[in-house]
C-alpha cells in the first residue's frame, strides 16, 4: 500500500549528491559542544522552579537522573539511525526510510510540534529572564504586558488580567527575521554561546554551594516518589488538587524538557569527520555532561532555598536575590538571557527544516513549504508562518501549558524512533550500520518503556492535545499529501506502467538498504 511505501535508502543518498555536500569538519568536541549548545536553555533555568515548587521538591534531582537516562536510551538509537541514513532531515527522513510514508508524516507532523511550540516555550522562559534584567535596571514594564494572559491552574486555564506576553512577542519577531535573512551556524558563535551557559552552570554551583543548607532537602521527597496516572485514572503516586500526578517521576515527565535538542546532534551526521565514532560520542557525552550539570544545580537551589520558596518565572537568578547576592543574580540573568536565545535560534530554524523535507517528497506544498528566498536562500514562507505562530502562542499562553505540549509531542517522536530501531533490526539485519547501538533489543525497548512511563506521568489531558494535533495532521495527509507525495505518484506511474510490482511498493518489492 502507498501508505506504507518506504523511501528507499539508495534514492536518499541519490537524491544528497544532487545537493551540496557539507564538508566533514566537525569532531566529537565540537559535536558535544553544538549538543550542549542546544540542550541547555529553558529547562534548567526556568522550568526547574515550577517543577521543584509545585511537583517534585528536593527529589527532582532524582528526576533529572531519570529523565537524562530515558534520553540515552533513545540517543542511542538515534545515532544508529542517524549513522545509516546519515543525510538531513533527521528522525522524519529516518521513519521514511523505514516504517514508510504514513509514520514518516506522522514523525514529521510531531517534530513540528515539538520545535514550533518548543519555540514558544523557550521564548515565555527567556521573557521571564529578560524582565529580571530590566528589573536590575530599575525598568518594570506595566503589567498588561508582563505575562501571557492566561496561566494553567491545576490543568485549568484562568486569566491572569495581563494583556500578552510582550517580550516573547518581541524576541520571536526578532528571531523571524534574523532567520528569514538567514544566519550561518557559525562554530564560533556556538562556542561563544555553549561556553557563557556552561560558565554560568558552574557558576551558579560553586557560588551556590557556599550558601547550602542541608536542613532544605528535608522533606526529600514531599509529593512522593511516583506520579503514574492512565488518562486520569490514579495508577501510583500522589495528585494534586486539579487531580494531576506529583512526585518525583511526575517531576522527570516535566523537566525532560531540559533535554530535549540532544537529537540536533544527529543533524550534523553528514558533517562528522567519523560519524560512526564521533556522532554517538558527541550525543551521548553531550547529554551525560548536562545531567550531571543539571543534578548539581538542582541539589544547590533547593539546598539555597526551600523549594517551595522557589521562584518559578526565574528560579535560578532569583535564588541569589532571595539570598543577598545581589551581584550573582545580575551575571545569572544576563547569561540566562543569553543561553536561552541560542536554544530558540535553533528550534525555530529546525521546525522550517522538517517542513522543507516533506515538501521535497510532496507532502506539503512545495510552493508553500519548499520555496527558498531566492536572494536569501531559507525557507522563508514557512519560516514566517511558523514565526506568526510560536508568536500567537508565546504571546498568549502560559509556559506550563505549552512545555507539557512540547514534552509529550517529543517523548511521542522518541518512541516511534526507539521502534523503528527494533523493526529495522529485524526486517534487515545484515544492512550497513556504521554505529550500532548496544544490548539490542534491550536500549530500544528500555527507550520506549521509559518514554510511555514519563508520557503517563505528565497530566493526562496532554494526551488529547497530542491526539487532537495528529488528528489535524491526518487530515491534512489524507487531504493534501498522500495525492501530492512524489512516492505516490511515482507508485501510480509505475503501476500503470509494469503493474503492481513495481519497486516502491511496500511489501511486495521492498529496497533492503544497501549491505
Ligand atoms: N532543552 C532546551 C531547553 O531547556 C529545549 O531550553
Amino acid at each position: 500500500m502507498a501508505l506504507f511505501a518506504r523511501k528507499p535508502l539508495e534514492l536518499l543518498l541519490e537524491e544528497m549528491k544532487g545537493e551540496h555536500r557539507l564538508r566533514r569538519i566537525l569532531g566529537p568536541i565540537q559535536l558535544t559542544s553544538l549538543g550542549i549548545g542546544a540542550i541547555i536553555g529553558a529547562g534548567i533555568f526556568v522550568a526547574t522552579g515550577a517543577a521543584a515548587h509545585n511537583v517534585g521538591g528536593p527529589a527532582l534531582m532524582l528526576s533529572y537522573t531519570v529523565a537524562g537516562i530515558t534520553c540515552v536510551f533513545a540517543a542511542l538509537c538515534y545515532a544508529e539511525f542517524a549513522s545509516m541514513v546519515p543525510v538531513a532531515g533527521s528522525a522524519y527522513t529516518y521513519a521514511y526510510a523505514t516504517l514508510g510514508e504514513l509514520f514518516a508524516w506522522i514523525i514529521g507532523w510531531d517534530l513540528v510540534l515539538e520545535y514550533a511550540v518548543g519555540s514558544a516555550t523557550v521564548a515565555t522562559g527567556w521573557s521571564g529572564y529578560f524582565q529580571n534584567v530590566l528589573a536590575k535596571l530599575n525598568i518594570v514594564l506595566p503589567k498588561a504586558v508582563q505575562v501571557s494572559p492566561w496561566r494553567f491552574n491545576n490543568g485549568h486555564l484562568e486569566s491572569t488580567g495581563a494583556f500578552m506576553n510582550l517580550p516573547a512577542v518581541v524576541i520571536v519577531t526578532i528571531l523571524t527575521i534574523v532567520l528569514v535573512k538567514g544566519i550561518h551556524e557559525s562554530a564560533n558563535f556556538n562556542a561563544t554561546m555553549v561556553a557563557i551557559k556552561v560558565v554560568a552552570v558552574i557558576f551558579v554551583i560553586i557560588v551556590g554551594a557556599f550558601y547550602i543548607d542541608p536542613a532544605n532537602w528535608h522533606p526529600f521527597a514531599p509529593y512522593g516518589w511516583t506520579g503514574l496516572n492512565f488518562f486520569g485514572i490514579q495508577i501510583a503516586g500522589q495528585h494534586n488538587a486539579g487531580g494531576q500526578p506529583v512526585g518525583m517521576l511526575a517531576g522527570a515527565a516535566i523537566i525532560f524538557f531540559a533535554y530535549i535538542g540532544f537529537d540536533s546532534v544527529s543533524t550534523h551526521t553528514e558533517e562528522a569527520r567519523n560519524p560512526q565514532r564521533d556522532v554517538p560520542i558527541g550525543i551521548v557525552t553531550s547529554l551525560i555532561v548536562c545531567t550531571v550539570l543539571y543534578i548539581a544545580v538542582v541539589a544547590v537551589l533547593t539546598g539555597m532555598v526551600k523549594y517551595d520558596s522557589l521562584d518559578i518565572n526565574a528560579p535560578v537568578s532569583l535564588a541569589f536575590k532571595q539570598k543577598g547576592i545581589g551581584w550573582a543574580e545580575a551575571i545569572i540573568a544576563c547569561a540566562g538571557v543569553a543561553g536561552i536565545t541560542s536554544v530558540m535560534l535553533v528550534m525555530m530554524l529546525s521546525a522550517p527544516r522538517v517542513f522543507l523535507a516533506m515538501a521535497r517528497d510532496g507532502l506539503v506544498s512545495r510552493k508553500f513549504f519548499g520555496d527558498v528566498h531566492p536572494k536569501f536562500r531559507t525557507p522563508w514562507k514557512s519560516t514566517i508562518l511558523i514565526g506568526s505562530f510560536v508568536i500567537l502562542m508565546s504571546g498568549f499562553l502560559p509556559l506550563d501549558f505549552l512545555l507539557l505540549l512540547t514534552n509529550i509531542g517529543t517523548l511521542f517522536a522518541f518512541v516511534i524512533v526507539c521502534t523503528a530501531v527494533l523493526i529495522m533490526r529485524k526486517k534487515y539485519p545484515d544492512a550497513e550500520r556504521p554505529f550500532r547501538c548496544p544490548w539490542v533489543p534491550f536500549v530500544p525497548i528500555m527507550g520506549v518503556l521509559c518514554c510511555l512511563m514519563l508520557m503517563f506521568s505528565l497530566p493526562w489531558e496532554n494526551w488529547w492535545r497530542l491526539f487532537a494535533w495528529m488528528a489535524i495532521g491526518l487530515v491534512i495527509y489524507f487531504a493534501y499529501g498522500r495525492k501530492h507525495s512524489v512516492m505516490t505518484v511515482n507508485l501510480s506511474r509505475e503501476i500503470a506502467e509494469h503493474g503492481a510490482g513495481g519497486a516502491y511498493v511496500s511489501g511486495t518489492h521492498e529496497t533492503a538498504p544497501p549491505a
